[in-house]
């Protein structure tokens, strides 16, 4: 397995190339399931859950060319309903085949995604809406199994929590069903306001993009002909990259990026003293005279995202006072904070409560462990201003969501490498 070494307390100064958006990159592979025609997509994040998808697209018919950050994918050829448990334990957003495939052929079965470092995440409130459109669903062996007579009915869908990938599951799957599907509690965050402009431009009728209620006219099984499209901009690799100039208290600019993205980010950077100046496709993050403490809640898009929590606990760390972080969404979002203790933060949970004592140049490098994604990216953080040098191993999680990580770092000065255990 590879680990990150990193020497700590350099200047940190220029310009990171943002990629394609993950969040968004992973939705719109699963809907291409829905296409008569053959689709070009552009700027691909070149991570290891895009090839994961592919992967399983792949294993179910579809034929692709995946070049760089370019995909062709043509899934006429599908014949396959089935995504096995060695593809879906590896990435629970394969979860994101349900919908489109069961709208498709009128029957799919899929592994049940199980929990993952982060939580528990169930995918109740996705099944509990299929069914609603007419959808029998059966959890056997570990696996879903759902089939529809006919086409899926336009049904009203009310998610009792706010749920992403859910949105985008019933997105896809009423974008083929019989008739008029209103989703309310819809998701709203970018990656969701994409996958549904490109389901427009394919033909799909659809109202209410961007906001908490959207409702979709299904082409009663008729597939759909995509356009070519390029993803957006990923909000939360700009973010982490951010803090990366934030916790050197440098000065970093991130590049092609969506700045009405981060406007809950950016606020709370401004909050803790740094100046950010914000152009139509990049943000320059300058340092601060004193980094202050701050409080974060996270919630539901464009409150401040969940994926950006462990990131800020890290610069939390280096501000002059005591910071408070409230983790709302996911139960177990704090298996970074043990790590972050190992390299002398000090930090103490109380239930979704986190309180981040920070003192300024406290970190000290060790051997700390990776465990989910964004945790993963905060503790390479941290390595950046810890005194000496840090290592962060299980760097397979950082692999799955960050493109190129080391390489970005290195290009802004970071003293990083990546060696094999
Ligand atoms: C998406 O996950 C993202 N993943 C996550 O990013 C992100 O953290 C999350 O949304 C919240 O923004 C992708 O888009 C591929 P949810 P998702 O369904 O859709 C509960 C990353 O770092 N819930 O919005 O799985 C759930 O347990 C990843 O890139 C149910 O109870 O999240 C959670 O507490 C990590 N039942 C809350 O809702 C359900 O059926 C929000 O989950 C579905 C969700």
């Amino acid at each position: 397995m590879d680990y990150l070494e990193i020497i700590g307390q350099q200047k940190l100064s220029g310009v990171i190339k943002i990629s394609g958006a993950k969040n968004a990159a992973l939705p719109l592979l699963a809907s291409t399931i829905l296409s008569a025609n053959t689709i070009n997509i552009s700027n691909i994040p070149n991570v290891a859950d895009i090839k994961t998808l592919l992967k399983l697209l792949g294993m179910l018919g579809a034929t692709y060319k995946h070049d760089d950050t370019n995909i062709t994918i043509n899934t006429k050829t599908l014949n396959q309903t089935k995504a096995t448990y060695e593809i879906v334990k590896t990435m629970r957003a394969s979860i994101l085949v349900l919908g489109p495939l069961l709208a498709r052929f009128g029957h799919c079965e899929v592994s049940l995604p199980g929990g993952c470092a982060i939580g528990q995440r169930p995918v109740d409130l996705h099944l509990k809406a299929l069914e609603q459109m007419g959808a029998k669903i059966e959890i056997k062996a570990g696996y879903i199994q759902a089939t529809v007579d006919g086409a899926l009915k336009g049904a009203t869908i009310v998610f009792d929590k706010v749920t992403v990938t859910g949105t985008e599951n019933i997105l896809m799957a009423a974008a083929l069903a019989n008739g008029k599907t209103t989703i309310i509690n819809a998701a709203k965050e970018p990656e969701v306001v994409q996958l549904c402009e490109v389901l427009k431009d394919a033909g799909v009728q659809i109202d209410g993009i961007g906001t908490n209620t959207i409702t979709i006219e299904g082409s009663n099984k008729e597939l759909l002909n995509f356009k070519p499209f390029s993803i957006i901009p990923d909000r939360i690799e700009a973010g982490t990259y951010l803090c990366a100039g934030a916790i050197a208290n440098s000065t970093v600019r991130v590049q092609n990026v969506e700045p009405n993205h981060l406007d809950s980010v950016i606020a709370k950077f401004e909050e803790m003293g740094f100046v950010l100046s914000v152009d139509e496709t990049s943000i320059t993050i300058h340092p601060a005279h004193e980094i202050k403490p701050v409080n974060i809640t996270t919630t539901e898009y464009p409150g401040f995202p969940t994926d950006m929590q462990a990131q800020f606990m890290a610069v939390a760390t280096m501000a002059n006072g005591v910071s408070i972080i409230d983790e709302k969404l996911f139960e177990n979002r704090f298996m970074h904070v043990s790590e972050l203790i190992r390299l002398g933060a000090d930090i103490t949970l109380n239930g979704t409560v986190a309180t981040i004592k920070g003192t300024p140049n406290s970190l000290i490098g060790t051997d700390v462990m990776a465990t989910d994604l964004r945790a993963s990216s905060a503790l390479v953080l941290a390595g950046l201003v810890a005194n000496g040098v840090t290592k962060v191993h299980r760097i397979y999680h950082l692999d799955r969501g960050y493109d190129r990580l080391e390489e970005k770092l290195k290009n802004i000065d970071a003293q990083i490498k990546r060696e094999q255990e």
